[in-house]
């Protein structure tokens, strides 16, 4: 995902709407159903650089993605902190040609387990390692390149600036900001200002992201002069927003209204389900029930939130022996 190239007076005509990674969350079928909802490209959640580097086979659940992808294949995220795993994991997954449009360089995720092996947001604070990661990664794919980053650790120490300008001297065609710094994690202000900076100042293109929830905030983000804007937490339940923020259907109304995504997101993650078993042989899947129970209590009930009964829905999807029961009920 290079967003379109642009003059520096001319605005893309479409507003760029990503899908951002979310691990757990951003399976191939939610990215699939995420592309039916209007998004212009999605990424995979993020996928262990040293697990790809040491054959890791469950981590290939991760990488599959579906025929319904096709038409505007995912970003590949990987997460990592060493050349030479990034190295091997990038030929891992530039072995897929044409399953990803690019692939991403994790340098935001503040997940403890994650930053303190030098990963993810830790590298928000170092430029140079940055760059020597991306270069390592450049040097073993013709995939372009991404790079995902915050601000800075904190808001007294804004590194954003040197962060573009590793990843554009090391080969990257774009940047995804997070504008938030490492010390927030997920909460707290977006400071817009800071990034319209950026933005002004990056030689790539740059991809804005957090809290858009609505027009609104998608406007704002607009404002900063980005080329694109990037959805998380707000796609979860409603992957209509996408439709919603490029101009189109109306917001999600109540239960009936949402049933239809509901049932199609089932559909998808059964189709996925019977792919997994067919391409992975030796990697346990679960069985389709475990599956579809697991993705309905970390995801599905999602659909239904703020929709009168939705708590006494809620306890149905986590107390259902299967998926079949649920929707018996
Ligand atoms: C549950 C969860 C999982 C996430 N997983 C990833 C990930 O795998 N890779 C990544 O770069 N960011 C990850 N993020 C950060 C999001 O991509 C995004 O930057 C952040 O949620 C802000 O955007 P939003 O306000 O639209 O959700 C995750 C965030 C959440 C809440």
């Amino acid at each position: 995902m290079c967003p379109p190239q642009m003059d520096s007076n001319e605005q893309p005509a479409k507003r760029q709407l990503y899908l951002a990674p979310l691990a757990d969350y951003t399976d191939a079928p939610f990215r699939a159903l995420a592309l039916e909802c209007g998004a212009s490209g999605t990424y995979t959640e993020m996928v262990s650089a040293a697990a790809l580097a040491h054959s890791h086979r469950p981590s290939e659940i991760l990488l599959s993605t579906m025929p319904e992808e096709s038409a505007s294949p995912p970003v590949c995220q990987l997460f990592g902190a060493s050349e030479s795993e990034l190295a091997k994991a990038v030929r891992v997954v530039s072995r897929h040609a044409g399953r990803y449009s690019a692939l991403n360089l994790n340098a935001g995720c503040p997940m403890p387990k994650v930053v303190k092996t030098g990963a993810g947001a830790r590298l928000a604070a170092d430029p140079a390692k940055v760059h020597s990661l991306l270069t390592a990664m450049r040097e073993n794919t013709s995939l372009p390149l991404t790079l995902k980053t915050r601000l800075g650790p904190r808001e007294d120490t804004v590194t954003i600036h040197e962060l573009i300008d590793a990843a554009a001297s090391a080969g990257a065609c774009a940047v995804v900001v997070h504008a938030r710094f490492t010390s927030q994690r997920h909460s707290g202000p977006v400071h817009l200002d800071i990034l319209a900076d950026a933005v002004a100042r990056s030689p790539l293109p740059v991809v804005g992201n957090g809290s858009i929830a609505d027009e609104a905030s998608a406007a704002a983000m607009a404002a900063t002069g980005v080329a694109g804007i990037m959805i998380g937490r707000a796609a979860l339940g409603n992957p209509r927003i996408f439709a919603a923020l490029a101009g189109g259907a109306p917001a999600p109304g109540g239960m009936e209204e949402r049933m239809p995504l509901f049932l199609r997101h089932i559909e998808l993650l059964e189709s996925f389900h019977a792919q997994l078993s067919r391409e992975l042989a030796g990697v346990r899947i679960p069985a389709l029930e475990d599956f579809l129970l697991l993705k309905a209590r970390t995801h599905l009930f999602r659909y239904f939130s703020g929709v009168p009964g939705a708590a006494a829905l809620r306890a149905r999807f986590n107390s259902a022996r299967s998926m079949h029961d649920l929707l018996a009920q």
